[in-house]
């Protein structure tokens, strides 16, 4: 099984992203062939400090291989290295429907909060998303429950091309991937409003918890995380703030919820608190440790990227051929299908 996923750029993960994102793409590379990249093109598509871009490429690509992920056992790399994903980009835009555009959640969120421009990139980027699976004829694309429509737009890129430009292909052109959405993690809260979703954009940040938050900061914000009436460590509808404080310690941990709800019977809220925090901390530590070490040798970060978008490419140029093949575009090859 062949497996694609993109990262947004950014330093500031958080426990949320680790959990829900993070671990599971370090996890994904025993599985089979795990492909992934930091997407920068993806982030110009709204305003961003372009002397901060390539930082905040290093960040996240250091976060994950902090995290284990290890080129050596999937296919790692930046964007904008392999030129065939925005090739197949503009390629894909001829059997896209602007309608379908048009209906994105995300575009509407991202175009209505935006105060100056609305970028035409903003309007074309799932199609960017869809050519970075494409591209590898990946079977399986993780991602988080806000990118459903996105998937079933590439799913209805990648059918709409065979049907289109291979019609009597005994074996289409295109994969056509599902989605794996994600479950643990996804309903990681903020700690402060903890029906909002954890998150570095929307959410409060003392109830923020960053992968790179000091042991001292991360104990500060589970102490004041906001808790329920009543005294009981259990999950329940009416509990949001303890319920999402259980979810956090089963995932850090790796037990169920009722193990957790057994662990803690006679505790009180306080002494539960401490020990979430704790868990954090353990967790999070030799990560934060291999980030200091991993961060400070770019030169070595842009081998990595070297040799993952060559490996990236022999996968990508192969398939730019046949689609140039297919569409007529550019000189008859000589590769068949
Ligand atoms: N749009 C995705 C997100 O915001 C990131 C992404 C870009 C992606 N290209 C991708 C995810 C390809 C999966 C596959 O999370």
């Amino acid at each position: 099984m062949r497996i694609f996923s993109g990262i947004q750029p950014t330093g500031r993960k958080h426990l949320g992203n680790y959990i829900g994102a993070i671990e599971p793409y370090v996890q994904h590379q025993e599985l089979g062939e795990a492909i992934y990249c930091v997407v920068d093109l993806h982030a110009t598509t709204v305003p961003y400090e372009p002397a901060r871009m390539r930082e905040s490429v290093y960040d996240t690509a250091v976060i994950l291989l902090a995290a284990g992920l290890d080129p050596e056992r999937c296919i790692f790399f930046r964007q904008s290295d392999v030129p065939e994903h925005t090739e197949l980009s503009w390629l894909l835009a001829s059997v896209t429907a602007f309608g379908d555009l048009n209906r994105m959640h995300q575009f509407k969120d991202k175009a209505g909060a935006q105060r100056d421009l609305v970028s035409a990139s903003l309007f074309t980027y799932p199609i960017l998303m869809a050519a970075d699976v494409l591209a590898y004829r990946a079977q399986q694309v993780p991602v988080g429950d806000d990118q459903r429509q996105h998937v079933e737009l590439m799913r209805d890129i990648a059918v709409r091309f065979n049907a289109r430009f291979a019609p009597d292909a005994e074996t289409p052109p295109l994969v056509v991937p599902e989605g794996a959405y994600r479950e643990i993690g996804a309903r990681i809260m903020d700690l402060q409003e903890p029906t909002r979703k954890m998150s570095t954009t929307g959410g409060t940040e003392q109830g923020t918890v960053l992968v790179l938050d000091e042991p001292k900061t991360i104990e500060r914000k589970f102490k004041r995380a906001v808790t329920d009436s009543g005294s009981e460590i259990v999950r329940s509808p009416e509990k949001p703030g303890v319920s999402n404080l259980i979810e956090i310690y089963a995932a850090v941990r790796g037990i169920g919820f009722e193990a957790v709800e057994a662990e803690f019977a006679d505790a009180r809220y306080g002494d539960f608190k401490g020990a979430v925090a704790e868990a954090v901390v353990a967790r999070l530590t030799p990560v934060q440790e291999r980030y200091s070490e991993l961060r400070a040798d770019e030169a070595r970060l842009e081998a990595i990227f070297a040799a993952g978008a060559e490996k990236a490419r022999a996968i990508t140029s192969q398939t730019l051929v046949d689609v140039r093949e297919l569409m007529g575009v550019g000189p008859r090859s000589s590769t068949r299908l």
